[in-house]
């Protein structure tokens, strides 16, 4: 019979197997999937393991401060934090494309997780906490039927040339089942339950151009947006929800003034595995509250809409 226990111990010795003396690099993304897969490994090599904390200025608001402490003071697993922030937004000036997106930011997490590698004296391997639905929706690069929906930076952005083999010990898992490995290996509740976060972070909730400011107005109405699902105590009810910058401008009219400024999409799904998903049906008071807030507190948006779209057609995130 099937337990998480003993998946746990089989994948710490297949872990070992693997990696043998070798070193290895773990990217922790501020999700729950890295920070799980950095745990097991941890539990299976010890310090021959090293943690990157990669800043790449396109968190969310309070996205990182979670997982650092959780690392340094719950775990004590040592944890490297890159300030990686102008080396990614000044590589995304200029780029629109979804998919140049994600490569752009692929690539250059492999470059910051390379020099890190430098400074141990080199690093054998790259885990990370790729899922069973991260590698169904990205299969194939190399042809086949199916089309690449999108190219999940964690699995086929990775460049051809990197020198480092993969470690993915979560390869076979759902989201469902990452989360109760995670409570297995002793990780908090709350944060178990995180809403998933992508690796390009909110370069992919900003259709258009990524700028900081741009940045910084998703990230103002994002942590509003999400602070009323809490306070309404409907944050563990909904799979992702997440604010969505646009890159239209409306007219508008505030006091005695005509605006000129840009659209927010709010978007809040459930979902048992983020294959499929269905939207969650807030009530108009609740909306409402969440649009007069925005449009109130953060400057450089004077319209709030609601996204209505359940996958599929449509994806969860925008790009
Ligand atoms: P979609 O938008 O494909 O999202 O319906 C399904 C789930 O995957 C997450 N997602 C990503 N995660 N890198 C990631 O690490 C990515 O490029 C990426 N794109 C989507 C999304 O947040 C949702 O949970």
């Amino acid at each position: 019979d099937w337990t998480m226990g003993a998946y746990r111990a089989a994948k710490i010795a297949d872990i070992r197997t693997q990696v043998g003396k070798g070193k290895v690099i773990c990217g922790l993304s501020g999700g729950v999937d890295s920070a799980v897969a950095a745990v097991l490994i941890h539990e299976a090599i010890g310090d021959q393991l090293t943690c990157v904390f990669v800043d790449h200025g396109l968190m969310r608001a309070n996205e990182a401060e979670q997982v650092v402490s959780l690392f340094r003071n719950s775990y004590n697993i040592p944890l490297v934090h890159v300030d990686a922030s102008a080396d990614f937004l000044g590589g995304l000036t200029g780029v629109t494309d979804p998919e140049a997106k994600r490569k752009f930011i692929g690539a250059e997490f492999i470059n910051v997780f390379e020099a890190e590698a430098k400074k141990i004296g080199g690093a054998d391997f790259l885990a990370q906490g790729t899922l069973y639905p991260d590698v169904i929706e990205s299969v194939s690069f190399t042809g086949g039927p199916s089309v690449t929906i999108k190219s999940h930076h964690n699995v086929g952005g990775l460049p051809e040339r990197m020198n480092m083999k993969l470690v993915e010990p979560l390869r076979e898992l759902f989201k469902d089942e990452v989360r109760e490995l995670g409570r297995e290996l002793g990780l908090p509740e709350a944060f178990v339950e995180r809403h998933p976060f992508p690796g390009p972070g909110l370069a992919i909730r900003i259709p258009g151009e990524v700028t900081k400011e741009r940045c910084d107005i998703l990230r103002r109405a994002d942590a509003i947006y999400l602070e009323e699902i809490r306070n309404a105590g409907l944050y563990d009810a909904i799979w992702q929800a997440f604010a969505v910058l646009l890159p239209v401008k409306t007219v508008g009219v505030m006091g005695d003034y005509r605006t000129y400024d840009s659209v927010c999409a709010l978007r809040a799904v459930t979902s048992v595995d983020g294959m499929t998903a269905d939207i969650y049906p807030f009530d108009a008071a609740f909306l409402s509250r969440c649009a007069t807030r925005i449009i109130n507190e953060v400057k450089g948006i004077n319209r709030v809409v609601y996204d209505y779209t359940s996958k599929p057609p449509g994806t969860i995130e925008w790009e």
